[in-house]
């Protein structure tokens, strides 16, 4: 079985491809505003430690895990001999399931929006709030709702792109693709970052996010650092452990994860100095938020009160169109990988199917935005059992339970189970001495699990969303 496991063709393959999973949406739309709210500069200061200290342990330890047992991520555990620890491979395969029926949709709210600073930017300007809506099912104006189609089909467009790479393989599609979006990617941002440096009034912008502004960070910040980091770097799900069992022998994985990691928070970084600096210099500080109405709406005003925005708006949600289609491509190989192994399905009708249920799913995400009242469940110790809209106990569920959960499956089994001396062996299974091996050990045991730890009770205690 192992010798017929499909490998990464080539080292920069794998990294484009890891690198391609963890840089999304997240870094692009939801980093910014985090790292403003945080006290800009301090933010980025307290983000460039948790990612050494916690987010690459994480990482190794998920690529480690994954090639050393070559497996799915939910047999993975078993494999390496635990299979008590199976749970953490769930809990992965299920978040991902999840994550994917909505990042899917918001993957089509942005391909719609490609299209909209494509031919429409006059009516995204006239009324960005309305225009948002009307995407979604809601007229503003008069109050009426409709099945929001347009968006819809703007959805299964995307859900059909990324089904079709995960249908064409770990090497002829994934790899594939992510040579071609990633590279691409780094093109965009680069314009996007010389136009928002040069606008006048930018430096303001600059200026904040290099500013060590202490009295904005709370221990809350803190928190909202480190889940930022979780989410960004993909762990917590099967992504990375199904990632790394694709991984050849020969690989350093310690240095791999180090470039990955250091991939995704210098787009995150350089995503911060493009809005930040582009609200101020065209809304002023007030104009900063985050999350989609911050990404769909508010940005409306950057891009018309800046030359050329029409162009640049198109270039930027062309952006975060690669960063969500290479992220949901890889939430899709976490979920087909683990099917076909399992069940002994094949690849093509288990994506199509797979893709199929998540996409329909994920309609019921989007309707609930706006269109149609839809509600799902919620308990916390906070504020007990609530009806939120089902789009939002969706995101509670993943970000403020599952991904904690998956990621601290993973560090506890690596550090108290599998041990790590065990994933140090895998990462020197290349040849090469790990250096920080003894860091590396005291951070997976205590340190990465003591901090998920308390995100989880904090996420629960007092229901908010850290992530
Ligand atoms: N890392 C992605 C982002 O920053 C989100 C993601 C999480 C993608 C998990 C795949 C798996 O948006």
């Amino acid at each position: 079985m192992d010798d017929k496991r499909a490998q990464w063709g080539s080292k920069l393959g794998f990294i484009l491809a890891a690198a391609g999973s963890a840089v999304g949406l997240g870094n692009i739309w939801k980093f910014p505003g985090k790292a403003f709210e945080g006290g800009g500069g301090a933010f980025l200061l307290m983000y460039l430690l948790i990612v050494p200290l916690i987010g690459m342990p994480a990482m190794l330890s998920e690529l480690a895990i994954g090639r050393a047992s070559r497996a799915n991520v939910v047999d993975a555990f078993g494999k390496l001999g635990h299979k008590g620890w199976r749970w953490a491979g769930w809990v992965g395969w299920a978040v991902a399931f999840i994550i994917t029926c909505y990042y899917s949709h918001v993957g089509g709210w942005v391909l719609r929006y490609v299209f909209s600073y494509g031919f429409e930017t006059s009516a995204v300007y006239a009324d960005p709030l309305g225009y948002f809506y009307a995407v979604l099912g809601l007229d503003a104006a008069s109050g009426a709702t409709f099945f929001p189609w347009i968006v819809i089909v703007f959805a299964l467009v995307f859900m059909a792109i990324c089904a079709f790479v995960v249908i064409k393989g770990v090497k002829g599609g994934i790899e594939r693709f992510n040579k071609i979006g990633m590279p691409a990617l780094f093109v965009i941002l680069l314009i996007l970052f010389i136009r928002a440096a040069t606008l006048p009034g930018a430096g303001d912008g600059l200026r904040y996010m290099l500013s060590l502004d202490w009295s904005k960070v709370t221990p809350q910040t803190f928190l909202i650092a480190l889940s930022q980091a979780f989410y960004s770097l993909s762990l917590g799900m099967s992504i990375m452990v199904t990632y790394g069992s694709y991984v050849s022998e020969k690989e350093d994985i310690a240095k791999n994860s180090f470039l990955v990691c250091t991939t995704d928070t210098l787009v995150a970084v350089i995503a911060g100095f493009i809005v930040i600096p582009a609200v101020f210099a065209t809304l002023g500080p007030d104009g900063v938020g985050k999350g989609g109405g911050f990404a769909f709406v508010s940005l409306a005003g950057v891009f018309e009160n800046m030359p050329g925005g029409a162009v640049f708006g198109f270039l930027f949600y062309l952006l975060l169109l690669f960063a969500a289609l290479t992220s949901t491509v890889s939430l899709i190989e976490g979920i087909v990988a683990f099917l076909i192994e399992r069940m002994n399905w094949k690849r093509t009708p288990t994506t199509l199917v797979t893709c199929a249920v998540m996409f329909a799913i994920g309609c019921l995400y989007t309707c609930s935005q706006a269109a149609f009242p839809l509600k799902g469940v919620w308990f916390d110790f906070a504020n007990g059992v609530a009806f939120p809209p089902l789009c939002d106990s969706m995101e509670f569920l993943t970000a403020r339970v599952m991904i904690p959960l998956g990621a601290l499956g993973c560090c506890l089994f690596t550090g108290w189970v599998w041990t790590p001396a065990c994933a140090v062996a895998e990462a020197e299974r290349c040849g090469k001495r790990f250096p920080l091996a003894k860091a590396y050990g005291f951070l997976i045991r205590f340190v990465a699990p003591a901090s998920i730890l308390v995100i989880l009770a904090v996420s629960l205690f007092t229901g908010t969303t850290l992530s």
